[in-house]
């Protein structure tokens, strides 16, 4: 049942490669150059007729609407704003009728998220769903919505579901890109076929395996960690530390790397493992001076970079490489090795990596 796997994410973040295919499969036809999706097509008037696009969710699937929060906002030119669903539905919000309320969940069961979804849905917005469980609650509640297609995610700790939500969403900004024209021609189609190019990407990045693990190795009894992001792997450093924190129960936090003088930048000392998220386009020349201030304090510096890189390598004490991508994209390759790190550290330290203490798959209760 774990086709071969020790455990059950480790065959999850294994599968990475085909559930990416399976989430385009039929939707990305970029021979014809245009994208297939009913649950957008059917409602597209909703969709072009909102001033803003509300994303609600919890916990991994909310870090995957902040990469959609930068994906949307930068191809499709409309104002996203994205809310934990748990403070959502008690804040009094303001919510139009206009609005397009998505909301993403794997289990399509999660407490808060419905209940947010109802509000959403008393107030006259159009809600979208973006799920991975079909026939859930949540799926059964939108007004309409796309699957991910992952397949069955049994690890309580969420790895394809997040990488296909992030397909998923990419594929709807682009469809609204294009239907708006604040995309080119050109620009489409290059992010259709560098979609295309993601599972085979994401295929190599997993081969970085015995080289995560043997960082993991050296780290595995730091009491802190910090993970740090800039534009769309900011959201990536928040999901690295929730994954360590969840499976390894070592303390982690994630940040935006231009935050860390404003307060975290105190913690770092030689003791101090910093995972820094620094891919070429990605305002690197500004992360790069993030990671030498890093290393004038003593920072251990691990970090994630574009296959080749040499500017990080000569500062970091580690470098893990992924396949050089679009920017908008890169978060489904840069996830990868923080999955595999969090796993061999929680393995190591001898963790329930599948079934972590006091988690629980989908949180049905509030
Ligand atoms: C993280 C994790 C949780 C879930 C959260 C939302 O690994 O598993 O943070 O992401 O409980 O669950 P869904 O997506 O089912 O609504």
């Amino acid at each position: 049942e774990k086709g071969g796997y020790d455990h059950f994410m480790l065959k999850e973040i294994h599968e990475q490669p085909s559930a990416i295919f399976d989430t385009f499969r039929g939707r990305l036809l970029s021979d014809k150059g245009i994208i297939k999706m009913s649950g957008v097509e059917d409602n597209m008037k909703r969709f072009l007729n909102a001033d803003r696009i509300i994303i609600v969710a919890c916990g991994t699937s909310w870090h995957a609407g902040l990469v959609a929060e930068y994906i949307f906002e930068d191809l499709a030119r409309i104002p996203v704003e994205v809310e934990y669903a748990s403070e959502f539905r008690y804040r009094n919000p303001v919510i139009y009728e206009k609005d397009v309320v998505i909301a993403i969940s794997q289990s399509g069961e999660t407490a808060d998220t419905l209940a947010a979804i109802k509000l959403a849905k008393s107030k006259g917005a159009f809600v979208f769903g973006v799920c991975n469980v079909v026939g859930s609650t949540i799926a059964r509640e939108t007004d309409a919505g796309a699957y991910t297609h992952a397949g069955p995610e049994i690890g309580v700790a969420s790895t394809k579901a997040f990488t296909t939500q992030i397909t998923v969403l990419t594929l709807i900004a682009l469809r609204l890109a294009r239907a708006k024209g604040t995309i080119s021609s050109s620009d489409y189609r290059l992010q259709l076929l560098e979609l295309e190019l993601i599972p085979d990407k994401v295929k190599k990045a997993l081969e970085s395996d015995d080289l995560v693990k043997s960082i993991a190795a050296i780290y595995k009894d730091a009491p802190n960690m910090l993970y740090l992001g800039r534009g769309f792997n900011f959201p990536v450093a928040l999901e690295g530390a929730l994954k360590l924190k969840e499976i390894s129960y070592i303390h982690a936090e994630g940040y935006p790397a231009a935050e860390m003088k404003h307060g975290p930048i105190a913690l770092i000392d030689e003791n101090m493992p910093i995972i820094v998220i620094a891919t070429k386009k990605g305002h690197y020349e500004k992360v790069v001076s993030n990671i030498q201030e890093i290393k004038s304090r003593k920072g251990k510096i691990i970090g994630i970079v574009t296959e080749g890189d040499e500017q990080v390598r000569a500062l970091a004490d580690h470098v893990i490489e992924v396949p050089e991508s679009l920017e908008s994209l890169s978060p489904l390759l840069t996830t990868i090795p923080l999955q595999l790190l969090s796993y061999h550290i929680a393995l190591m330290l001898g963790r329930n990596v599948d079934q972590p203490r006091n988690l629980a798959k989908a949180v049905t209760v509030e």
